[in-house]
């Protein structure tokens, strides 16, 4: 749902009400995450989570928008958890995008899209991928809300993360000057062009959207990549100075970034917060590394 006058007086991140957005940022700051440890849940059995297990993940995810977990025994799993482990968390509307098996569930592996188009596509490649959240491009009312990963077997080499929670780059940018919120508010300030299909018909529309928008509920939602393909940014001076704030506080050094990888067994549930992929190289006689990824359009309840 897009941003409407009715819910500013309920939300931190309407410009137009600071006493909640002071108290939220407090709250928000007060034992904030500082290690990737702070993260982390231990899952004995992800097809039969423990109100335990449970509330610690939706707990993290409630504070940072993110949590990783940890299977006890992966040894003893033998299909991917990731559906049985996100029904349990209360997210069901997958995002069943192209690349995507019958499933709705994406393995992350080189050469690992189903659908054939797709398969020369960053994501299914051994490539490093910039700063961005998941689905930018998608339409306005499918936006993705969460997302999942589990990873079934690291890269021999690479394949890091960096996690960051885009309701911190919101804080900073807006205490640094609340016109750049605003302007990443605006409807039209990204424009994703139109996609072609192999015969140059249009497979998808061009889209414009906001950066930062608000959902019915009041949480943030955030769409952005720095990549500068594929991507066209409003080319007012307004537009070019809230972009190159928001690209600024991507590069500082943060104590709110986090920067790991995921090995076997381990997963992250996100309310798809921003992120980044180093690349990895696997040994050519040997299988690759493989992650499943789940998109959903419903964002983690908060218990
Ligand atoms: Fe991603």
């Amino acid at each position: 749902m897009p941003h409407t006058r009715s819910m500013k007086m309920t939300t931190a991140f309407a410009l137009d009400n600071e006493p909640l957005y002071q108290a939220w940022k407090r709250d928000k700051l007060a034992e904030y995450p500082s290690s990737l440890a702070d993260l982390l849940v231990e899952i004995a059995d992800p097809f039969a989570l423990t109100d335990r297990e449970r509330s610690a993940l939706l707990a993290r995810c409630a504070k940072s928008n993110m949590a990783l977990f940890r299977l006890l025994h992966p040894e003893k799993v033998q299909s991917n958890p990731l559906p049985a482990l996100t029904a349990q968390l209360g997210i069901h509307e997958l995002d069943r995008n192209l690349g995507a098996g019958e499933d709705g569930l994406s393995a992350l592996t080189p050469g690992g899209s189903a659908y054939d188009p797709f398969a020369a596509y960053i994501p299914y490649r051994a490539a490093a991928i910039g700063w961005h959240t998941d689905g930018y491009y998608n339409p306005a009312d499918h936006q993705v809300q969460s997302l999942c990963l589990y990873c079934e077997r690291p890269a021999h080499e690479g394949g890091e993360n960096e996690l960051l929670d885009h309701e911190l780059v919101y804080m900073q940018l807006r205490d640094r000057n609340p016109q750049w919120i605003a302007t990443l508010m605006e409807k039209d300030v990204m424009t994703i062009p139109a996609r072609l299909d192999a015969q140059g018909e249009v497979a998808r529309p061009e889209r414009s959207g906001p950066v930062f928008s608000v959902n019915a509920e009041g949480t943030l939602h955030t769409r952005f990549t720095n990549r500068h393909k594929s991507i066209r940014w409003r080319s007012d001076s307004a537009t070019t100075e809230a972009l190159a704030a928001f690209r600024q506080v991507l590069q500082e050094p943060s104590p709110y970034l986090f920067r790991g990888r995921l090995q076997s067994g381990w997963g992250l549930i996100s309310n798809n917060v921003l992120h980044t992929r180093n690349a990895f190289r696997d040994l050519p006689d040997a299988e690759g590394r493989i992650l499943y990824r789940a998109r959903f359009f419903d964002r983690l309840p908060s218990r």
